[in-house]
């Protein structure tokens, strides 16, 4: 019989965290079993730390990585080869905070690119705005967004989150119907684990996690306070 499926629950420090924090947070996660794949985030200079620290059942995900694959004169940089060489496993490309700073589809291409060429995962983020999803154009929006992956090596492993822009930080998530709406589309288009961010938290997280086409979450507020945090991945459990 075939092993079901591993959820998968990252946390997203974003631009969070202290040493103290990070010892705190990894000597916090010793109750993690090997049911869940768990990841985490942290900002880049605490990669290190992070996984020197964190229990071997969690792999480390980069918040960035640069769009140059070649070592080369570009200053606070940091190539997806530099991240594979500290441990690296994973890279989120495409999140919303970063888009907002102005990342087009040609630099989260070339991230991509440079990524894949480097043996990272990417953890694809796609998502719409209240206005957008207002205007009833949410599922167009994505699947131009997800567009970019149309070139992605299918043997290669890529791991889609889809984040509402506006249920990240909020507070507000999308109900589980809106939730399996758009995993389910999103599948159709491309057959690979798509997590759910935004607003994830313990209270929600049992029914968001065993939504259909769900295959765990992006967590970023919650995931700053260990035992929430811990509470998530048991509810993937
Ligand atoms: P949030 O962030 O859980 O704080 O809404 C999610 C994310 O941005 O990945």
């Amino acid at each position: 019989m075939n092993s079901p499926v591993k959820k998968y629950v990252i946390a997203n420090w974003k631009m969070h965290g202290r040493n103290d924090f990070v010892q705190d947070w990894c000597q916090g996660m010793a109750a993690v079993r090997g049911s869940v794949q768990v990841l985490v985030a942290p900002p880049t200079v605490y990669l290190q730390r992070t996984l020197d620290l964190a229990p071997d059942l969690i792999q480390l995900a980069a918040q960035d990585v640069a769009v140059y694959a070649k070592d080369g004169a570009h200053t606070g940089e940091v190539s997806a080869q530099m991240l594979v060489d500290i441990g690296c496993q994973y890279v989120i490309i495409g999140h919303s905070e970063r888009r907002a700073l102005g990342e087009t589809n040609e630099i989260l291409l070339q991230k991509l690119m440079c990524s894949l060429e480097a043996g990272l995962i990417p953890i694809f983020c796609v998502g719409e705005s209240l206005e957008v999803r207002e205007s009833k154009q949410a599922w167009s929006f994505v699947q131009a967004q997800l567009s970019l992956l149309d070139g992605y090596p299918k043997e290669k492993p890529l791991i889609v989150a889809y984040e509402p822009i506006w249920a990240i930080g909020t507070g507000m998530t999308a109900t589980i119907e809106d939730i399996e709406h758009m995993h389910d589309l999103i599948q159709q288009m491309i057959d690979r684990p798509i997590l759910y961010g935004g607003s994830v938290k313990p209270s929600n997280a049992k029914e968001i996690l065993n939504a259909k086409a769900v295959g765990g979450a992006l967590v970023g507020g919650a995931s700053l306070k260990p035992e929430e945090f811990l509470a998530i991945v048991e509810a993937a459990s």
